[in-house]
């Protein structure tokens, strides 16, 4: 344990610990030119007053598309007499078409906007304000995906432009979720894919430049060698070539040198700290599912690890589970857990929301294999999942009890199934 004198000392692995945050928008941005440019394409008629075309970006998470949109937006705050009125909008935290109209106008009309107004208010003053004098509004939803009542957004949004004289709004839409074109009513899909952009994952080569820059200045001199940073690339490359990934291993290995007062970050503190990183993936994805979701998701980490009957009929590696088998085992769970398991039509919700999260896949078996029925598949580290919603379910955490020792605590407060 270090004490606080300890802890306020000067740290002799950091440099500047801000520029080595996953949330730090670094000045320059490596590799996206092309993409940046796109961006910028989509906000320049604005300035000039006209409406230009909606946009539509989206990639896998941690591949730069926050930054480019935030990096665009910065340059054309330089830029005078312009009509064009920007928002950036966090969806995460703005998750409806209410919220996200009352961001806007608190935004641009401070004064306006106190408690109490409904959505029609805060339209037509929206409307109005537009019209005043011919603004363009350009509305950046970021994670747009996490919006609610989208598709009333996006209606709302773009009718704006048939209601006003003059003036206008463009939108740039931005999902991590690149299966979310499927979700949306075709009227709001033609509207937000106007025009679209797609981020490509980042190579382990650009991962490695991005780390090696940001090291530079985030790292004292000599601290980090290029093997542990071509390390630490390759591990975020194969988790989707994320950067944010990327940096949050490197800091988080920069911290574990600095608990062991070691002079260098080592392979050692890379690959705890990936290991530690990607916890926190499956962490993230799991904490906040609704707890049904997770007690589906642990029957399936369970069946997984003990093996399902597919297994047991087709003697392959595969471990694909029969969607009934996971039925059974979620009820018996929930049962143990004396909670009153959902209908199979719940059930049914629940698959497709974990499958829209990215954590499982499921496709149906085709003839031959028992009929016709669905196949599940766990799309992350079995061990890890258990672990978290061990941890999530029953808070028991990780590591610290043995293997088992959940199914265990289950079974000692089992009652007779009804
Ligand atoms: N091209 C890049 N050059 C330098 N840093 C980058 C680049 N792309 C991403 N990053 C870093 O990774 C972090 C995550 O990127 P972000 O834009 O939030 O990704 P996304 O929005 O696609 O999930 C950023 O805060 C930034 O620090
Ligand atoms: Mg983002």
């Amino acid at each position: 344990m270090r004490s606080l004198s300890d802890l306020l000392a000067e740290s002799h692995i950091f440099s500047n610990r801000e520029v080595l945050s996953p949330h730090f928008i670094p000045k320059k941005l490596l590799y996206r030119d092309r993409e940046i440019n796109n961006i910028e394409r989509a906000i320049a008629p604005a300035l000039k007053g006209e409406r230009g075309r909606n946009l539509f970006v989206y990639g896998k998470t941690g591949t730069g598309k926050t930054s480019c949109v935030r990096y665009v937006i910065e340059e054309v705050k330089g830029i005078p007499n312009t009509r064009a009125r920007i928002s950036f909008i966090n969806c995460r935290i703005y998750n409806s078409r209410f919220r996200v109209l009352n961001k806007i106008i608190s935004d641009h009309i401070p004064t306006y906007a106190k408690r109490g107004y409904g959505a029609v208010d805060l339209y037509e003053k929206l409307t109005s304000w537009i019209e005043e004098d011919n603004k363009i509004f350009v509305a950046v939803l970021d994670e747009i995906d996490m919006v609610k009542d989208l598709d009333d957004l996006i209606y709302t949004l773009t009718r704006i432009n048939s209601d006003v004289k003059a003036g206008g709004v463009t939108l740039i839409g931005i999902s991590n979720k690149v299966s979310f074109k499927d979700e949306l009513d075709p009227r709001s899909l033609s509207s937000l894919y106007e025009t679209e952009l797609v981020f490509a994952p980042y190579y382990a080569t650009e991962l490695y430049a991005i780390l090696k820059d940001r090291s530079s200045t985030g790292f004292k001199k000599d601290i980090v060698d290029d093997e542990v940073l071509h390390y630490v690339a390759a591990a975020a490359a194969k988790e989707g070539g994320d950067a944010r990934f990327s940096l949050k291993v490197l800091s988080k290995a920069g911290e574990l040198a600095e608990e062991k007062e070691a002079s260098r970050i080592t392979m050692k503190e890379a690959e705890d700290a990936i290991k530690a990183a990607e916890n926190e993936v499956v962490y993230d994805l799991v904490s906040t599912l609704p707890e049904h979701q997770k007690i589906v998701l642990y029957a399936i980490a369970m069946l997984t690890q003990s093996g399902g009957s597919y297994k047991k009929l087709t003697d392959g590696v595969d471990t694909y589970l029969f969607s009934g088998e996971v039925y059974n085992r979620y009820r018996s769970i929930s049962n143990n857990m004396s909670k009153e398991a959902k209908s199979e039509r719940w059930y049914r919700k629940y698959l497709s929301e974990l499958e829209m999260q990215g954590l499982i896949i499921s496709f149906e078996s085709g003839k031959g294999i028992r009929g016709h029925t669905k196949l599940i598949k766990l799309l992350y580290p079995t061990q890890k999942m258990k672990d978290v919603l061990e941890g999530e379910l029953f808070g028991v955490s990780k590591g610290g009890k043995p293997d088992g020792a959940a199914e265990d605590m289950l079974k000692s407060k089992a009652r007779p199934l009804d």
